[in-house]
């Protein structure tokens, strides 16, 4: 049989991404971001991202099919995310999932967008090691997954008890006054500031916190201390050094998820690590974790930066990886789930 071609729709938050996979192929990547419209608002709206979608699938579909160079008749399925994410949003991408796969009789199947970050190495590395050990980490989640087939067998076996990683980033730039969102913009700040200058603390990595929460995180600490030292320095008339901040506050959240998923892995017998969420495209988590992993023995497997935030070609990969695997389609009777785990 020749390679599925697969397309991947996914809006589960304020991107609005349309991929095409043929096998284990990207042929295509449309991504059209509305974080321009939440800019101001200092987070994600949930009702003008799905307005946004609303206007930009049938666009990034058309750029689509036109880069992949390929007829939507031709397909052999359509895929999209059927959850967690923001209700509405969802809503949007599953409704033109379906109309697509009436209109064109192509089945169709709902797929998990955190599977999407575990599954869309895959187009850049070929097929993962299993098992592996999944750090996923975006704007929603923070996770440690145990991965023994990407289709059928992934458990959690840490997570964040409060912040997720990107969370964090996203609240520290607005203590800070960058704009909205706060990872990428804390990453390029603390290019030029000394990740030493300030030693902020590292949550759940006490001796007695590794004993009952051995894989969880925690940010919410950090966040916090973070808008205390902000508000001291103002408080005493001086200048905050934003550089030197985002830089030493950054080498907290790398510290301790690189750390974290590395003993995790040797915990665990796991040779394998992966990177996947928008924080994956984080520069000094892609380097640090390397060091850290290297170091170790174990390999590590980081998508390219633009398939670590939200796209559809991760959510086609899925499909394509479930067609391989002989899982069926989930029909058209599936809804929205915002909080699926
Ligand atoms: O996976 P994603 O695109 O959307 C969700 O599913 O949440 O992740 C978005 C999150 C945001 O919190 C954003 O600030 C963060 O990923 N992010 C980064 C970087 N690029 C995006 N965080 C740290 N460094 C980056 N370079
Ligand atoms: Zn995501």
């Amino acid at each position: 049989m020749t390679e599925p071609l697969v397309l991947g729709l996914e809006s589960s938050c304020d991107e609005t991404g349309v991929g095409i996979v043929r096998g284990r192929t990207l042929l295509a990547n449309e991504v059209a971001s509305s974080v321009d419209l939440h800019v101001r608002f200092g987070g994600v709206v949930p009702e003008v991202a799905s307005r946004a979608h609303l206007s930009a699938l049938v666009p990034a579909l058309e750029r689509a099919a036109a880069t992949a160079d390929v007829d939507l008749a031709d397909l052999d399925a359509v895929a999209v995310t059927a959850g967690p994410g923001l209700m509405g949003a969802l809503v949007v991408g599953i409704a033109s999932a379906k109309a697509l796969s009436a209109y064109l009789n192509k089945p169709l199947y709902g797929v998990n967008h955190l599977v999407g970050h575990v599954a869309v190495d895959l187009l850049d590395h070929g097929p993962l090691p299993m098992p592996s050990l999944a750090l996923l980490v975006s704007g929603g989640h923070t996770s440690l997954l145990h991965v023994e087939d990407i289709a059928t067998n992934i458990t959690e076996v840490g997570s964040t008890i409060d912040d997720a990683a990107g969370e964090a980033y996203d609240k520290v730039a607005r203590i800070l006054g960058l704009p909205y969102p706060g990872g990428p913009v804390i990453d390029k700040a603390a290019t030029d500031g000394d990740p030493t200058a300030i030693r902020f603390p590292r949550g759940l990595t006490a001796r007695h916190d590794m004993e009952k929460h051995r894989f969880d995180f925690s940010f919410s600490g950090l966040k916090t201390a973070v808008a205390r030292w902000v508000e001291q320095r103002r408080l005493d008339g001086l200048d905050v050094p934003v550089n030197d901040v985002a830089a030493s506050f950054q080498e907290a959240v790398c510290d301790v998820l690189t750390a974290k998923t590395v003993d995790a892995a040797q915990h665990l017998g796991v040779n394998s690590i992966l990177i996947g969420g928008g924080v994956a495209a984080n520069s000094r988590l892609r380097a640090l974790l390397e060091e850290r992993a290297t170091a170790v023995g174990i390999e590590l497997r980081r998508p390219r930066p633009a398939l670590c935030t939200d796209n559809g070609a991760m959510i086609a990969a899925v499909a394509s990886e479930a067609i391989a695997s002989g899982v069926g389609p989930s029909g058209v009777g599936f809804s929205a789930n915002s909080g699926l785990p």
